[in-house]
């Protein structure tokens, strides 16, 4: 979907596709399914993509396994914690970036005005830029109380 978006609008026609769908495909598979979903970063750009301690432990562990040559694209961790007297089982998966999340994640000095002043205005303390493509962006994390 972000790829045809680009296609059609350029990257910063596209920065409602990340804006708007994405999370409503989240609510949508989470209604479907029972399990919260969400995502997540260590420099968030959603004020509340913020990690608890359980997925920054995990995105820390990511980034760690990521430096020693594992293949982004298929980090993930699951486990089942206790939180406050109940079983919750967690799942954590890498969003690696690729070259088209450079649009708009890359270095600030190799995007688009365009792209540029959207951010700013739709997100005044945006971290989630500067990245190179292979880094952790971020990851998926889903929930559900057992
Ligand atoms: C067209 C611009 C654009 C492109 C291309 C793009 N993103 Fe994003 N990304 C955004 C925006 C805008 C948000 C904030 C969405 C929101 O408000 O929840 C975001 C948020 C995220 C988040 C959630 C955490 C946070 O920081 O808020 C992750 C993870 C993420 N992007 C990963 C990726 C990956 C991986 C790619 C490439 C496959 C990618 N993005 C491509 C614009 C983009």
């Amino acid at each position: 979907m972000l790829k045809t978006e680009i296609d059609k609008g350029g990257p910063e026609g596209a920065i409602e596709v990340c804006r708007d769908k994405a999370p409503a495909m989240a609510k949508a598979a989470s209604e479907e399914t029972g399990w919260a979903i969400r995502r997540v970063s260590l420099k968030n750009r959603n004020p509340k993509a913020v990690p608890d301690a359980w997925e920054r432990a995990a995105l820390e562990d990511f980034d760690r396994r990521a430096a020693a040559g594992e293949t982004a694209m298929t980090l993930e961790k699951a486990e089942v914690v206790s939180e406050n007297g109940k079983q919750v089982r967690r799942y954590m998966r890498a969003l690696p970036t690729q070259e088209l999340c450079m649009n708009c994640h890359g270095p600030v000095d190799k995007m688009t005005p365009a792209v540029i002043a959207k951010l700013k205005a739709l997100y005044p303390e945006d971290r989630g830029t500067g990245y190179a493509v292979g880094q952790i962006r971020g990851a998926m994390t889903i929930r559900k109380a057992m």
